[in-house]
C-alpha cells in the first residue's frame, strides 16, 4: 500500500511517500482510507516536538474516513460501511489502517470523504472543550483564537449546536476573516487589538468563553475580554510559548481558565468517544452542524499539507486524498 513515511525528524520537508506492507487484520476493523486529516500535532510529530514522539520509522496522521474492508465479529460495522476512524497520535496517512471498533465511527451519507476525514480529531475535542469543560449555555458568546485553523473553523460550526448565539473570530489576516466567515463567524476581529475590538462589539461586556488553541502573549487580554463567570479553555499553544497566569485576575473578574486535554480525558473515560458521536452524528447528519469544507491535497504532497500548518499559511481543515 502507499503511505506517508517519517524516518527523521526534520520537519515536514522530510516526510516520504513509500510502499508498505498493508497491516494484519489482528482483529480489529480494517478500512480502505480514502482521505486522512492533517492536523497541528503531526508537525510537531515531525520534529519530534510533540509530547508524543512515535517510534521511528512512523506513518503520521491521527484521523481517516473510508470503507470498512473487515470487521470482527459482533462489531458496530461490516465491511461495506462508510466509517471515519480516529488513530489518535499516528497511523493515519496511509491506504489501508486497522482500528479497535471504538475507534470506528459511522459517517454519515451525507458527510464526504474528505470532509469526514476533517471531523474527528477537532470537532470531538471542541465537543469536549465547550460541553464538558466550558459549559457553554444558551445564549452564550463564544470567542476563538486561531478561527480559519482546524480547532477554530470546528469551533464556529460547532458552537451554535450547542447554543452559542454569537461567536466571535480572532484571526491574523483578511483572507483568513473570509474562512472564518464561511465557517459561520458572527462577527471577525484582527488578532492584533482584539482585546479592544470584542469590549466594542459587546458595549464592554465581554465574551463568556474564549477557546485558545494559540496561547502566548494574548493570554492575559484573552482573560481580560471574558465576562464575570466567563471561561478560558486552553487548548493549544501554536504561537510557540505557554502562558503564565497571575491568579489574581481570576479572583478579581470570577473567572476561570481551564484546561482541555481531550484525548487524555478518552483514555481515562471509556465509552466517552461513543457518547460524543452519539451526540455529534445526528447532527452532522442533519445539517445542524455543517460538515468542513477542506483544503485538500492529494497524498503525495502530504509534506506540504502538513508544512501549511506549521508556516501559518492553512485555510481551515487539511485533508489528505489517499484514494
Ligand atoms: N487539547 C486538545 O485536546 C487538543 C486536541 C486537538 C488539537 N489541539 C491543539 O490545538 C492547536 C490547534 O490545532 P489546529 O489543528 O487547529 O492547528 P491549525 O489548523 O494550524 O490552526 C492553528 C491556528 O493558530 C494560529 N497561530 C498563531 N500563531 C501561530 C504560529 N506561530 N504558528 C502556527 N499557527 C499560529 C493560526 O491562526 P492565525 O494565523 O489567524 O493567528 C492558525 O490558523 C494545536 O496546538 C493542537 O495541538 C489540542
Amino acid at each position: 500500500m502507499r503511505a506517508i513515511q517519517i524516518t527523521r525528524l526534520d520537519g515536514p520537508e522530510a516526510v516520504e511517500l513509500v510502499e508498505l506492507d498493508e497491516p494484519h487484520d489482528d482483529g480489529k476493523v480494517v478500512i480502505d482510507v480514502h482521505a486522512a486529516g492533517v492536523a497541528f500535532p503531526d508537525a510537531l510529530q515531525s520534529r519530534g516536538l510533540y509530547q508524543y514522539k512515535p517510534e521511528l520509522p512512523y506513518v503520521p496522521g491521527a484521523e481517516i474516513a473510508g470503507v470498512v474492508r473487515s470487521a470482527p465479529a459482533g462489531a458496530h460495522v461490516v465491511a461495506g460501511d462508510r466509517v471515519a476512524g480516529l488513530t489518535m497520535l499516528f497511523g493515519a496517512m496511509a491506504e489501508v489502517v486497522t482500528l479497535e471498533p471504538e475507534r470506528v465511527f459511522a459517517l454519515p451519507d451525507a458527510v464526504s470523504f474528505e470532509a469526514g476525514a476533517g471531523i474527528l480529531f477537532n470537532d470531538l475535542t471542541v465537543h469536549f472543550a465547550l460541553r464538558e469543560r466550558g459549559r457553554l449555555r444558551t445564549g452564550e458568546t463564544v470567542l476563538v483564537h486561531g478561527a480559519a485553523g482546524g480547532i477554530g473553523t470546528s469551533t464556529l460550526r460547532l458552537a451554535p449546536a450547542f447554543g452559542a448565539t454569537r461567536t466571535i473570530a480572532v484571526v491574523s489576516s483578511a483572507e483568513k476573516a473570509q474562512v472564518a466567515t464561511a465557517a459561520g463567524a458572527t462577527d471577525v476581529v484582527l488578532a492584533d487589538g482584539f482585546k479592544d475590538a470584542v469590549k466594542d462589539l459587546t458595549d464592554g461586556r465581554g465574551v463568556d468563553i474564549v477557546v485558545d488553541p494559540v496561547g502566548g502573549d494574548r493570554f492575559t487580554d484573552s482573560l481580560r475580554s471574558l465576562a464575570p463567570g466567563g471561561r478560558l479553555l486552553v487548548v493549544g499553544f501554536t504561537g510557540g510559548e505557554i502562558p503564565t497566569v497571575k491568579v489574581n485576575r481570576l479572583l478579581l473578574n470570577n473567572v476561570d481558565a481551564v484546561g482541555v486535554g481531550w484525548g487524555a480525558w478518552t483514555m481515562t473515560h471509556p465509552g466517552y468517544l461513543a457518547e460524543q458521536w452519539a451526540e455529534l452524528e445526528p447532527l452532522l447528519a442533519s445539517g445542524a452542524v455543517p460538515a468542513p469544507e477542506p483544503d485538500v491535497y492529494p497524498l503525495e504532497r502530504a509534506g506540504e499539507a502538513i508544512a501549511s500548518l506549521e508556516n501559518r499559511t492553512a485555510r481551515g481543515k487539511v485533508v489528505l486524498k489517499v484514494r
